[in-house]
Order: C-alpha cells, then sequence, then structure tokens
C-alpha cells in the first residue's frame, strides 16, 4: 500500500460494472481508484503500469477469464492483491480463483459493506512474497533425489478455537503412529507464531523451518536433514520459529514446499496448526490428506466447528477429507457427544477424555502421554486414532493412489448442486 490510500484497479468487461463499483468507492476515503480495465489482457496491462493495491477482478470475461488475469497478474505484479468478483460461487471456482492467486472473493451482486470491508480486509494482508500455484497438483516439488515420488500422507490437526487440544493431539498422535508403525513419522509445528510443540515434546532449542525459509527455492533433503530435530520417540520434529517475528518470515509458499518436500522423505506428515484460514492454514489444510477437526463440548466451539466445516466444503474439499475429534468428553457439559454429532451431521472419529490432570503433567514435564503412561485412557483413544488413520491409509494404497479424493469430489459438486438446484 501506497501511504493510507488503498489504490484500486477494477477489471470488468461490462462498462456499467466497472462505472458501478468505481462509484460505490467514491466516498471512501481511503480507496482510490486508479484505473479501470475491459478485459483480462488490458487488467495485466495496468496492473503491471500501475501497481495497484488491489485488483477487483471479475471472472467471466470474452478474452481472457478472470482466473487466468489473475495467474498472471499474481505473477507478475505479486504486491497487488487480487478479489475475485463473480455471480458464480460454486466451490470449484472458488478452489480455482484461491489458487490462480485470488486473496478474497466477492458473490455478486454485493453491497457497498460488503465490497468496503472486502477492500480493506485484504489491503491490511501481507502481499503474496512470490508465484503461486497454478494448479491443485502444482504444489510445488522440491525434490531430494531426480524421480523420488512422494509416499508421505499428511494429516494436519486443525480447529477453529484456540486452546482446544490441537498440540496435544498432534505431539500424541506422531509418536502413537511412530510406536505403532516404527515408520518414519515427521511433525510440523505450523503454528508459526507461537508454536507449542518444542516445548510439549522437551526439546529446548535446535533449528527451525525459519532456517530454512531463505532457502526456499532451493529446499533439498540435505538442508531439511538439517532442521529437522530428532525426539526421543524417534519422531523427527520440524519446529516452529523461536520467535513471533521470525515467524514473520515464514510464508505459505515455505510451508508448501516444505511439506512437498517431507512427503518424499517420511511416510506420515502430522502438521500441528494454529486457527484460521490465512494462506499459510489454505496452504496446510489443502495439502493434507486428513484434516483433525478438534473441538470441545462447548456451544461456541461446536458453532466455530459447523462454521468450518461449511467453509471447507465451499473449498471443495471431499467430506471425507475431514474428520472430526471430540477432544476433552466429560458428562458434565449438558451436551452429548451424540447430540454433537447429530448436530454436525458428522461422525466423531475420536473422543478423548477430559483428563486435565494427567495431560497438564504432561505438558509441564514435556512427555507426551502416549509415552509415558500408554495405558492411560487418553492414550488408548489417540492410539486407537493414530491405528485407524494408518490402516485407513493401508487400505486406500492397496487400491489405487487416493480414491476418496475423486470419489467425494463428485459427491461434494453433487451436493453443490442440490444446494443450488
Ligand atoms: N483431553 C484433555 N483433557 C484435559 N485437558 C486437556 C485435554 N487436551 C488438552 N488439554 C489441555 O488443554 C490445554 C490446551 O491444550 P493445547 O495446548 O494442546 O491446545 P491448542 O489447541 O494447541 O492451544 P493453542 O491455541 O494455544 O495452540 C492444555 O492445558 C492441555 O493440557
Ligand atoms: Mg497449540
Amino acid at each position: 500500500m501506497s501511504g493510507s490510500t488503498i489504490r484500486v484497479l477494477i477489471v470488468d468487461d461490462v462498462a456499467e460494472s466497472r462505472d458501478n463499483v468505481e462509484k460505490l468507492l467514491r466516498f471512501e476515503p481511503d480507496i482510490q481508484v486508479v484505473g479501470k480495465a475491459s478485459s483480462g489482457r488490458e487488467g495485466i496491462d495496468l496492473a503491471v503500469a500501475l501497481h495497484p493495491d488491489i485488483v477487483l477482478m471479475d471472472l467471466n470475461m470474452p478474452d481472457m477469464d478472470g482466473i487466468a488475469a489473475t495467474m498472471q497478474i499474481s505473477t507478475k505484479v505479486p504486491t497487488a492483491s487480487v478479489i475475485m468478483m463473480s455471480v458464480q460461487n460454486e466451490p470449484d471456482i472458488l478452489r480455482r480463483a484461491m489458487l490462480a492467486g485470488a486473496r478474497e472473493f466477492l458473490a455478486k451482486p454485493f453491497s457497498l459493506d460488503e465490497l468496503i470491508l472486502a477492500v480493506r480486509h485484504v489491503s491490511r494482508l501481507a502481499p503474496r512474497p512470490v508465484q503461486v500455484v497454478t494448479t491443485a497438483a502444482a504444489t510445488g516439488s522440491p525434490n531430494g533425489r531426480p524421480g523420488e515420488v512422494s509416499k508421505g500422507r499428511i494429516i494436519s490437526v486443525v480447529s477453529s478455537k484456540g486452546g482446544v487440544g490441537r498440540t496435544t493431539l498432534a505431539t500424541n498422535l506422531a509418536v502413537a503412529i511412530r510406536r505403532a508403525t516404527q515408520k518414519q513419522v515427521v511433525l510440523v509445528d505450523a503454528a508459526l507464531h507461537f508454536g507449542d510443540v518444542g516445548v510439549m515434546m522437551n526439546i529446548a532449542d535446535g533449528k527451525t523451518i525459519a532456517d530454512i525459509a531463505p532457502q526456499v527455492h532451493s529446499l533439498d533433503r540435505d538442508l531439511m536433514d538439517d532442521v529437522l530435530v530428532t525426539h526421543g520417540s524417534g519422531v523427527r520434529l520440524l519446529l516452529a520459529p523461536p520467535t513471533p517475528q521470525e515467524a514473520e518470515t515464514v510464508t505459505a509458499e515455505h510451508l508448501r514446499a516444505s511439506l512437498s518436500l517431507l512427503t518424499k522423505m517420511a511416510d506420515y506428515v502430522v502438521v500441528d496448526t494454529r486457527p484460521g484460514f490465512d494462506d499459510a492454514m489454505l496452504s496446510v489444510m489443502d495439502a493434507s490428506d486428513r484434516i483433525l477437526l478438534v473441538l470441545t463440548m462447548e456451544m461456541t466451539a461446536i458453532k466455530d466447528a459447523r462454521q468450518f466445516l461449511e467453509i471447507t466444503e465451499l473449498l471443495g474439499y471431499p467430506m471425507d477429507k475431514v474428520l472430526l475429534v471430540l477432544n476433552r468428553q466429560n458428562t458434565f457439559s449438558g451436551i452429548p457427544a451424540q447430540d454433537i454429532a447429530e448436530n454436525l451431521k458428522r461422525e466423531l472419529v475420536a473422543k478423548i477424555p477430559d483428563e486435565p490432570a494427567a495431560l497438564l503433567r504432561s505438558v509441564n514435564e514435556g512427555a507426551p502421554l502416549v509415552e509415558t503412561q500408554p495405558d492411560h485412557r487418553v492414550s488408548v483413544e489417540i492410539k486407537r486414532l493414530a491405528t485407524s488413520l494408518v490402516a485407513e491409509d493401508a487400505a486406500e494404497e492397496a487400491v489405487v493412489a487416493k480414491p476418496a479424493e475423486r470419489a467425494t469430489g463428485l459427491v461434494g459438486r453433487l451436493r453443490t448442486a442440490l444446494r443450488h438446484g
């Protein structure tokens, strides 16, 4: 952004639409329309010439559609953030727009408030640092050895609320998978600013993902091996940066590249995350084979989980990509687990008991419970989850690579068709 004015370029093939958007923005003192383009190609040229902060991009245009134009703008003018505008808002379109580099999506018709909110919100986001991916498959392929293929499965542990037990689950799950399989397991701490994996695993210091950030374009096995810290359980850790300031240097692209490489180096990559749908978290979720959504027995957590599920549907994720894990199950919440499952219309794949004393001690000792007390009922449930995830992976491998994604993608589309029809 230049000074405090947000400079906006409007790209739309319909003159009336361009003028309407311009009129809506006219009275905002902090927003200035610096250019208007009537085609995707003209939009790219003007973006290169004017370096706007925001590009309001129509999706359907005759010569080059908004997605193709966004891809080019994301590459040529990475400081410009694109907001896609369209009457179509099917998950597939949203997903393609985001993969092309759009930062926000405005469904037409939109109100003045929605437009202003989107422009201000996106202008506050950090600019995309480098080129974004262009297709779902092109998730970066930093490679250790030529011809090497991905074998690892990525399991991310997410939540829409903080403090629900993501790190507790991620650390214990990684150790449980390692103990059950003796395979290569890497635990990535993608809760970049306030990562707790090191503390929970009693690793006082060591290299972190921030150490490989400057070499993201030449990332290889040797560099990765050098930053991974090996825990006593055999799980290898890609730790979060030691300070929030250093975390700022780690971008979505770094995470994408790191995860892509780690799937070639390990059998299982477990990722601890932070709440939210920023670029970094989206890149983790996109790359994941399974997303474990953790929630507790609180109305707020249940409501947030529902919203989270709705967003993953909009993103076009297959339904079985996101699995619900209930944490801190107890009998005093007043909401039976069964009701939560019914309310969210999803099965709870694990119900981890509420055991504050054992887990508090485990955090303070820096020792995962599945290691120190493998027969504790919390450990038993996490081990059961680990075994079922491992078994399900083995079953999928036996059929064909990722069949579920294809099948349920269709289911997802059918569900969308049902919603719109
Ligand atoms: N099953 C459980 N029973 C009782 N306490 C638990 C359970 N799981 C986690 N806790 C406790 O809840 C607290 C938060 O857990 P944790 O740090 O794993 O959550 P988080 O979602 O990673 O939080 P943050 O938002 O800080 O990253 C910790 O004190 C932990 O010991
Ligand atoms: Mg945490």
